[in-house]
């Protein structure tokens, strides 16, 4: 198994560090457009490999030679947030900087299930899946796991409880319109309705919804990445042994949920061949109609780098 992760900045290092220590590959190549880096990253990262106890080979490289033949791509490369800026702000220098990456990575590894980080996220899925010219099966982007993950924190914090028992769903794009669903959440199988006042789920829904600029404005020199990397990561493992889980992902709807042509969050089966199924829950006629609205949202961004 090789996984390239490409872009050696805070969300692809810190990806690259713990696919190497939870041995999810047997060779990690990290990529970045800026010379030594790569290298000296993905050298440091092997030599933590005899204390941490990992034998995956980490190595750096500014081209795309060693990144042949890999499983699979995680593309983190672009530039983040800061303060004041939305997501969207970073729409056309990152879909240049996709579009370059994903042709060159795909060109060397043409069976490669592809990871996309990088944002405004949705729109760059769909910027990935046109430069990659691969099945929307290929082409999978993160935000729902981490937008989920910031949900249940948020929760376990109110209640005082483990973060491990709760189980929650958030769908749409990444984006201040993403959809929480409240009716899908519960707390060691106890629906969150009967735990929390509807007024306290409304105040943890908006910080989920707030969760990405709440770490910019405290970094104030990029945005979050320990979060981000740990869920990329969850992707990862789910498609390296073929776990079949349930994880929220970006993915190109093709009717699905009333939707067409557009790249949104929804649940989807994770396995080795990367996403096997899109999974379609009864929703509310609201509900619905987030959803619609976070797509929308999505597909107005979508047709500006088309
Ligand atoms: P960073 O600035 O730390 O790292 C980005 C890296 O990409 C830099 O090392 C840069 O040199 C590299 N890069 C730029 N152009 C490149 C090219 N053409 N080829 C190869 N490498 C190139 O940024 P960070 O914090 O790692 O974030 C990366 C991206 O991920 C940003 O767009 C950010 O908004 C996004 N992000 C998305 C999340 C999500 O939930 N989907 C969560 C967190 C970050
Ligand atoms: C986040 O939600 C920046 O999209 C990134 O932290």
């Amino acid at each position: 198994m090789k996984i390239t992760v490409i872009g050696a900045g805070n969300v692809g290092a810190t990806a690259a560090q713990r696919i190497a220590e939870k041995e999810l590959a047997n060779e990690v190549v990290l990529v970045d457009i800026v010379e030594g880096i790569p290298q000296g990253k993905g050298l440091d990262m092997y030599e933590s490999g005899p204390v941490e106890g990992f034998d995956t080979v980490v190595t750096g490289t500014n081209t795309y030679d060693a990144t042949a033949g890999s499983e699979i791509v995680v593309i983190t490369a672009g530039i983040p947030r800061k303060p004041g800026m939305s997501r969207d702000d970073l729409l056309n220098t990152n879909a240049g900087i996709i579009k370059s990456v994903t042709s060159q990575v795909c060109a060397k590894s043409p069976n490669a299930i592809l990871i996309v980080v990088s944002n405004p996220l949705d729109v760059m899925v769909y910027v990935a899946q046109k430069a990659s010219g691969f099945p929307r099966e290929r082409v999978i982007g993160m935000a729902g796991v981490l937008d989920t993950a910031r949900y249940r924190t948020f929760i376990a914090m109110e209640l005082g409880v483990s973060v491990e028992d709760i189980t929650a769903l958030i769908l749409g794009g990444h984006g201040d319109s993403m959809v929480p669903l409240p009716r899908y959440t519960s707390v060691a199988g106890i629906p969150l309705t009967e735990l929390m006042s509807q007024e306290k789920i409304d105040a943890i829904v908006k910080r989920a919804q707030n969760g990405g600029i709440e770490i910019v404005n405290h970094l104030k020199t990029g945005s979050a990445f320990y979060a981000p990397s740990s869920a990329a990561v969850q992707m990862v493992e789910a498609i390296v042994k073929d776990k079949k889980r349930i994880l929220p992902c970006a993915v190109m709807l093709n009717g699905e949920y009333g939707i067409k042509d557009t790249v949104v969050g929804v649940p989807v089966k994770l396995g080795r061949k990367g996403m096997e199924q899109i999974v379609e829950i009864k929703l509310t006629a609201e509900e619905t109609a987030m959803l619609k609205k976070s797509a929308d949202d999505v597909k107005v961004n979508m047709d500006k780098v088309a």
